[in-house]
């Protein structure tokens, strides 16, 4: 050993010196043990049959009266003083239809007045308060060629719109029925469904010939427009509850 090297011990041998000591564990003291783990588990199960049996058989626990957020005033925003509103099933389509206007207003325009000599009126219109077949057909499938709207002559082409749903052609079509003086029945989800399942096969707009045979047709399942229209509408079927199924 070199005296004037500094006593460098490597770790290893700190470590072969330590290790016995290492390997005892402390001396337990009086009172200073850990409880065992079975006493754990045994309040655990105490806590949880004695909660259940209080819950169950002593009563009493009311939680809205014992809460402690009871009584405090829970929501500071002032009550709505507006009435609510239940809009009837025509007032409903209309309200609705006139959103769904917006796909045809850009042509028939918001006058319903549609643009002379390219576009033909709504308002006023026969095609409109006529028979409920021909304008679901119409609107569905779309119109060309020659026609005659209130003893003006249109020779242009209406694409289809039957991209929109049973529901909002519905509303469309009933809101253009009775707008701007029109008076017409309300048309349903289920006629436009109805006559979608006549046409499927029909490829490409109407022409005036084929459709005026619909001229004065009513969709079965008819209902009087107008304010106070009776309907049962489809939201407000009643709810059956689904069978219960077994489960997994
Ligand atoms: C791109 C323009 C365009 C849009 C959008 C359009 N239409 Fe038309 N519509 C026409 C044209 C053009 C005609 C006439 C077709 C012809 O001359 O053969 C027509 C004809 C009609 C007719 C029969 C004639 C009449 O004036 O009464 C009805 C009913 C009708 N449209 C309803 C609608 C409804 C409802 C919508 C919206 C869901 C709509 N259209 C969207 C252009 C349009």
């Amino acid at each position: 050993m070199n005296e004037n090297q500094p006593q460098n011990y490597d770790s290893t041998d700190l470590d072969r010196m330590h290790a016995a000591v290492k390997r005892e564990n402390p001396d337990g003291k009086a009172g200073n043990q850990p409880a065992p783990v079975w006493v754990f588990v045994a309040s655990m199960v105490a806590m949880v049959f004695g909660g259940g049996y209080a819950g169950a058989y002593v009563g009493g626990f009311d939680f809205e009266q014992n809460s402690a957020f009871m009584g405090k005033a829970q929501d500071l925003r002032p009550i709505d003083p507006r009435p609510k509103v239940v809009l009837g099933p025509f007032e409903f389509a209309m309200s609705k239809g006139s959103t769904v206007y917006n796909t045809c207003v850009g042509c028939h325009q918001g006058t319903g007045l549609g643009q002379p000599g390219v576009i033909p009126p709504l308002a006023g219109s026969e095609w409109v308060t006529g028979g409920t077949e021909r304008i679901v057909r119409i609107v569905i499938h779309g119109l060309s060629g020659s026609v005659a709207v209130k003893g003006s002559n249109y020779n242009g082409l209406m694409p289809p719109q039957g991209a929109l749903s049973d529901k909002d052609l519905s509303y469309v079509i009933t809101y253009v029925r009775n707008s701007w003086g029109n008076e017409g029945s309300m048309v349903t989800p289920e006629m436009i469904a109805k006559t979608r399942e006549q046409i499927k096969d029909h490829i490409g707009p109407w022409t005036s010939a084929d459709l005026d045979k619909f001229a004065k047709e009513n969709m079965p399942g008819e209902v009087p427009g107008g304010p106070g229209a009776v309907v049962k509408p489809a939201e407000a079927a009643p709810v059956v509850p689904a069978p219960a199924t077994a489960t997994k």
